[in-house]
């Protein structure tokens, strides 16, 4: 078989056999089909479409391009879980949820990955903290499951190879944003990974990379459908992401945010909804609660107890990182040289924000990459984050900025303000929970 046999077959609109997909699979890991040959089928893939049948096909192939975690001998003490989020700016749920749902009897290994585009990577938040190690070996890993029941660590070379190659090309081909492809490629990981249950937090609006509910729709009932396909129990939430989640942005901002929460300190409503809600569907996939109500009480006292705070400082630990930075985050977490208080040029309440343009500003910053190999500064970003429907009177703050230096603070300072919208009277903003999808429509 020709790789350009397959492309035409793609690109002339037909469906791609099994043995087709296969093919580019194994093509994509041992080198024999170029980077063009790879690039030209994302784009037939990405312009016209892929059956059910056929997304299927190639998310089982990409996840049988590497290594499939196989837990069964690990004696693990509890059922292996996990979420993901399609991304969005100050989405540090992960950081709460896996403690959480660790300290509730899940065992959650997190394959997380760096920022992408305008939003925020777990993989970069972690990587602000000294000795963090996010590509442990196997018995690192299954030790920090066993002590912490859950850690956050990179994709390996090992997982889903195929993925890693054709994420890398769609990057740089504009073929990223095609629910198929976004299917196959989130869920090969999921699957290598052994889970027993998957809640994916679909994120919808400016700050999205699916901007319009339809898509996110789209997607969801795509990887339900796809991943109860093959065997993994998935459920989707749609949830807002037309304004920063929680009150920071920016890598060790959100961290410290992250350890506020655990402590029960920084519970702001919209993040904590998120959180609660995500954390108990886990727990009720993974039969550790009763039913809804029982699962809500779980997660509360999981954060009340500090149990949940407990978790996360045992796995920074099992992974190299200090075993206090609970207790002294701030003497750990690299602080920015420049803060400065970004003020309401007028009186109203806080009505829309422009969040993906908000993202690309802490890349601007210095926060996230403008090319892969960039390195990043984990210390800039937006704290004390004004939500939409908030009143505020003229000079008071919508956030602060953190920067490297005055004047990439004042530039900040700027461009934030035109990014904020104030309206003359008082705004509802979206509910955060949009939609639940538990079945597969079309199976
Ligand atoms: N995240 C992934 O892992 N893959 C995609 O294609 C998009 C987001």
């Amino acid at each position: 078989m020709l790789a350009q046999e397959i492309i035409r077959i793609k690109r002339d609109g037909h469906r791609l056999e099994r043995s087709h997909i296969d093919h580019f699979v194994h093509g994509l890991v041992d080198g024999t089909w170029s980077e063009g040959q790879a690039a030209a089928l994302a784009m037939a893939m990405f312009l016209n479409g892929m059956s059910r049948d056929e997304t299927v096909n190639l998310t089982q192939a990409m996840t049988h391009s590497g290594q499939v975690m196989d837990w069964s001998n690990a004696h693990l003490h509890g059922p292996v879980l996990d979420k993901h989020s399609s991304g969005g700016v100050g989405d540090k749920i992960s950081l709460m949820l896996a403690p959480i749902v660790a300290a509730c009897g899940g065992v959650v290994p997190m394959i997380s990955g760096r920022g992408l585009g305008h939003t925020g990577g777990t993989l970069d938040k972690l990587g602000c903290i000294p000795g963090y190690q996010a590509t442990p070996d196997l018995a690192t890993l299954q030790q920090a499951l066993k002590t912490a029941g859950f850690a956050i660590i990179g994709q390996t070379a090992e997982l889903a190879p195929a993925d890693r190659r054709l994420y890398a090309i769609r990057d740089v081909t504009a073929t990223v944003e095609s629910v198929p492809l976004i299917t196959a490629s989130i869920l090969s990981k999921k699957l290598a990974a052994g889970l027993q249950g998957l809640v994916m937090d679909v994120k919808v609006g400016n700050g999205a990379f699916a901007s319009s509910l339809e898509m996110a729709s789209a997607l969801a009932q795509s990887l339900v459908s796809v991943a109860t396909g093959a065997c993994l129990p998935t459920r989707a939430w749609l949830t807002d992401m037309n304004q920063v989640l929680g009150q920071t942005c920016g890598n060790a901002l959100e961290v410290l945010e992250a350890i506020a929460f655990l402590k029960g300190e920084a519970l702001e409503p919209r993040q904590l909804l998120v959180t609660r809600t995500l954390s108990a569907e886990l727990l009720l996939m993974g039969s550790l609660a009763a039913n809804e109500a029982d699962a809500l009480q779980k997660v509360d006292q999981a954060i009340a107890s500090g149990r949940g705070l407990e978790q996360f400082s045992r796995m920074i630990s099992a992974l190299g990182g200090p075993a206090d930075l609970a207790d002294r985050p701030r003497h750990y977490l690299p602080s920015a040289p420049v803060q400065v208080v970004v003020k309401s040029p007028r009186s109203g309440w806080v009505s829309s924000m422009a969040t993906r343009d908000i993202g690309l500003l802490i890349v601007e910053l210095g926060g996230g990459r403008r090319q892969a190999s960039d390195m990043i500064d984990a210390r800039v970003g937006f704290s004390q984050f004004a939500q939409i429907g908030r009143q505020v009177q003229a000079g008071e703050p919508l956030a602060v900025v953190h920067a490297a230096d005055a004047a990439a603070a004042e530039y900040a300072c700027q461009q934030l303000l035109t990014k904020i919208q104030i309206a003359e009277t008082p705004v509802t903003p979206a509910p955060v929970l949009m939609q639940c999808i538990k079945k597969p429509t079309v199976f």
